[in-house]
């Protein structure tokens, strides 16, 4: 895990704003220990001596990987998997194969594409170039970072209806974040989530939805950063995540389908959650493909998990036994 995010030993009189950010590790940590396992937890931010140390002197079975980034930058995180194949420690969650190409959203929508699997239509700006949309793309688009998460950057603002807004927010993701831009066309309809598990034979979790009960109506309905975790503002807009209702069986069944088409497309293992738009026709969009998704104890991956017959626990114990089970190269 990230060493800012070691979590305290005790957490009675904290409340939930204090706690969000090491939610995860705090959850994991607990849950393994509950489960009768040995776990320590290893923060780390530039130094892989520590990594190394580590491995020495525990001896792990398993390292349970949550670290998001290294160095400071998102995209590092893969190395890190990489170095823990190279030191043939198992490691849970995904390889790192399948972490270069998810992080990189440019690179996956091209996947997809060759695939025949439906993504919005979309253009890549890379830094320092102003955007030239030609490739017939539909106003409004949606501007975001080409590689980073958790909504870094996406505003109501990100949803532009003019050439004059799409420069601008095409700059904003360029100097305030530092990446390339994506440009898409935005998807009207519902917000959808779905947990696979496995690394071979995959599992799908129960179909997930955010919904946003009090959101004025002139307001786009997306999981800007602010929806994600600025708590007083989602009561503000009545955010509110559970298991779809009201899907047809035949399009759940595609939607499952598709969402392990991804995962094999993308080389992921371990656990993963889709994002996924469904428009009032019943057309399904991939919006992106999340490996190593957000894993707290009562968010949107564990609860749908529980809906599944997994409490907390189980889950872990089951992503653990992924990351053992996992054929990497050395093993064979
Ligand atoms: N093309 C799109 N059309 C509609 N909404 C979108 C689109 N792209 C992103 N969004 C909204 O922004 C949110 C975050 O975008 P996403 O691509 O999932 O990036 P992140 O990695 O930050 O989660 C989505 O959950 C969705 O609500
Ligand atoms: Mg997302």
């Amino acid at each position: 895990m990230h060493e800012d995010l070691v979590p305290p030993d005790d957490i009675e009189g904290m409340d939930d704003k204090e706690t969000l950010d090491f939610a995860t590790e705090y959850d994991v940590l607990e849950g393994l220990r509950y489960m009768g396992h040995e776990a320590q937890p290893l923060g780390l931010s530039d130094n892989l001596g520590k990594v190394r140390e580590a491995i020495a002197e525990l001896k792990p079975h398993v390292a349970f990987n949550l670290l998001e980034e290294f160095h400071g930058v998102a995209v590092y995180d893969q190395h890190v998997v990489s170095y823990l194949e190279l030191m043939k420690l198992p490691y849970t969650g995904c390889n790192p194969r399948g972490l270069m190409l998810a992080h990189d959203k440019g690179l996956c929508k091209q996947i997809l594409s060759y695939h025949r699997i439906s993504t919005p239509k979309f253009a890549l700006v890379p830094q320092g170039r102003r955007p030239r949309i030609r490739r017939g793309l539909q106003y409004p688009l949606l501007v975001k970072s080409a590689i980073e998460e958790a909504s870094l950057g996406i505003a109501q603002a990100s949803v532009v209806h003019s050439e004059e807004k799409l420069v601008e927010r095409v700059r904003f993701v360029h100097e305030q974040l530092g990446t390339d831009a994506l440009v898409e066309e935005y998807i009207e309809g519902r917000e959808l989530y779905v947990g696979v598990l496995g690394n071979s034979r995959l599992v799908t979790l129960p179909v997930w939805e955010m919904l946003f009960t009090k959101m004025p109506d002139n307001v786009p309905r997306i999981a800007t950063a602010k929806v994600k975790w600025d708590l007083d503002y989602q009561a503000k807009v009545g955010v509110r995540t559970q298991a779809a209702t009201n899907i047809p069986d035949a399009l759940l069944q595609r939607i499952q389908k598709l969402c392990k088409r991804v995962y094999r497309a993308l080389s992921l293992s371990g656990y993963a959650r889709m994002d996924l738009r469904l428009t009032d026709d019943g057309r399904i969009y991939v919006l992106e493909a999340n490996p190593n998704p957000y894993l707290a104890d009562g968010e949107d991956f564990a609860e749908s998990a529980h809906k599944a017959g997994m409490d907390y626990p189980a889950l872990l114990h089951r992503i653990l036994n992924l990351g053992l089970s996992y054929k990497a190269a050395w093993r064979v």
